[in-house]
């Protein structure tokens, strides 16, 4: 929750973002835990209206980090991994690997391996090759290996609409439109060390309306009708992915949570009920819409510089190194100073970061009181895809990551050092080749 004290600063989770901003420097990522808690309650709640089982799986792949895993696991989120990097966050913050399933197109031997030797929740096969690689491997190590079938059900949601395309060009995922599907499910069956446990599907990110997701389901559930009676084969999983959208700008107007999960519910339970089948255990996995909103980032206002008639920058410490939302997909955020969180907006401005690219702007055009060097800048609904894209472009050095709640704030990841920025460079061997 975030208020204005009476200092007339902005306060997150109970704790000053100006003492914040002192006592951990900015770029400063803050995090408000209750807000995390608060979604994962809503997506929970939305559910258990419900006969059905279910689980809400967070993806890490928007914030991952050792303190974010253990707050998913308090929470008894489940947890989608992309990669080993993320595998390994996981285990080294005690997650417990049966809840943990592993997505991605382009799984490595070595990432096969480590999810087989850890016994976790699924692999998320996406192609051929990857289920031949998930036979072998687990046939080698003579373990079972738990596997869902990722699906393209040639239905791609975008944030205000969906489209429906019979084939569909994308790399992740078996077609369905074609037969890939079902010969995976075939090949899975009759791989004697692989559990097919159930099918997946992901339509797309920062979703708005709930059609997509209807028409996904339907449209596989066409097909679980045909791979019941030829296959005599039904999910017991159904993953319907992730993307539900987060409100960035008073523009955006995502659907309430409760609004997508029912849709979601009454559609797979319908479907169920049309083709007379069992129902199976629902999986989503969001991730921005589990941390988005709970992250705000702080920056000091720096210089400015203003063309009259044109447009006035004002210039933070940061920019696309931190977030690089704006620069990638014209991303829209808002903003306020924190340290004068009360008064009004006085001028339109366009917030520049620091780093050298044109590009780099966070905000094209907002309405902010009159900014002065020192003033600190908030930044809201930065906590998915901010922390996680952040990168070391002009080698500055990732900010910090502070977790507040109840009046009380906690770092949970250091700010990077020079030093650290240095940590994998070699010194110039000389001669570096004979002449
Ligand atoms: N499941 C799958 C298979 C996914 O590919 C994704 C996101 C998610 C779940 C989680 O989606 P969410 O609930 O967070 O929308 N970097 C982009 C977003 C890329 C999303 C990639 N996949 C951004 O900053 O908007």
């Amino acid at each position: 929750t975030q208020t204005i004290n009476h200092k007339n600063h902005l306060e997150i989770g109970g704790v000053d973002t100006v003492t914040l901003a002192e006592k951990y420097g900015t770029p400063l990522y803050v995090y408000d835990v209750e807000t995390i808690r608060a979604k994962s309650r809503a997506f929970k709640a939305a559910f258990d209206h419900y006969p059905i089982n279910y689980k809400v799986a967070y993806a890490s792949k928007a914030f991952s980090s050792v303190a974010m895993v253990q707050l998913a696991a308090e929470l008894d989120l489940a947890l989608d991994v992309v990669s080993g990097g993320e595998l390994y966050t996981a285990l080294v913050a005690g997650y417990p690997s049966e809840n943990i399933h592993f997505h991605g197109n382009n799984k490595s031997e070595q990432e096969i391996k480590m999810s087989i030797e850890h016994h976790i929740g699924a692999i998320v096969v996406d192609n051929f090759s990857e289920l031949e690689m998930v036979k072998n491997i687990s046939e080698m190590e003579q373990k079972q290996v738990k596997v869902l079938l990722r699906m393209t059900p040639g239905v791609e949601a975008h944030t205000h609409e969906y489209i429906t395309t019979g084939q569909m060009d994308s790399k992740f995922g078996f077609d369905l439109m074609n037969g890939e599907v079902k010969r995976a499910i075939q090949f899975a069956l009759e791989a004697k060390t692989i559990e097919l446990c159930g099918l997946h599907s992901h339509i797309g990110s920062q979703i708005f309306d709930v059609n997509g997701f209807i028409h996904a389901i339907q449209r596989v559930y066409d097909h679980i009708a045909i791979w019941h009676k030829e296959l005599n084969y039904t999910p017991d999983i159904l993953n319907v992915g992730g993307g539900f959208g987060i409100a960035y700008t008073k523009k955006d107007e995502p659907q309430p949570v409760e609004t997508l999960i029912r849709s979601i519910v009454e559609t797979v339970i319908a479907e169920a009920e049309k083709h007379e089948l069992g129902l199976p255990e629902i999986w989503i996995e969001p991730g921005r819409s589990i941390v988005g909103e709970a992250g705000t980032t702080l920056y000091t206002v720096g210089t400015q510089k203003n063309i009259p008639n044109v447009r006035k920058y004002i210039t933070v410490d940061g920019g696309m190194s931190d977030n690089l939302r704006p620069a990638l997909y014209q991303a829209e955020y808002e903003a306020i100073i924190a340290n004068r969180a009360g008064e009004l907006p006085e001028e339109h401005v366009a917030v520049a970061g620091k780093l050298c690219e044109s590009g780099d702007i966070l905000i094209q055009d907002i309405e902010l009181p009159v900014a002065e060097r020192g003033d600190l800048l908030a930044v809201f609904c930065t906590g998915a895809y901010g922390y996680s894209m952040s990168n070391n472009y002009n080698r500055l050095p990732r900010p910090a990551v502070v977790f507040v709640e109840e009046g009380q704030d906690q770092l949970v990841i250091k700010r990077e050092t020079y030093e650290d920025l240095l940590q994998f460079d070699l010194s110039l061997q000389t001669p570096i080749k004979e002449k």
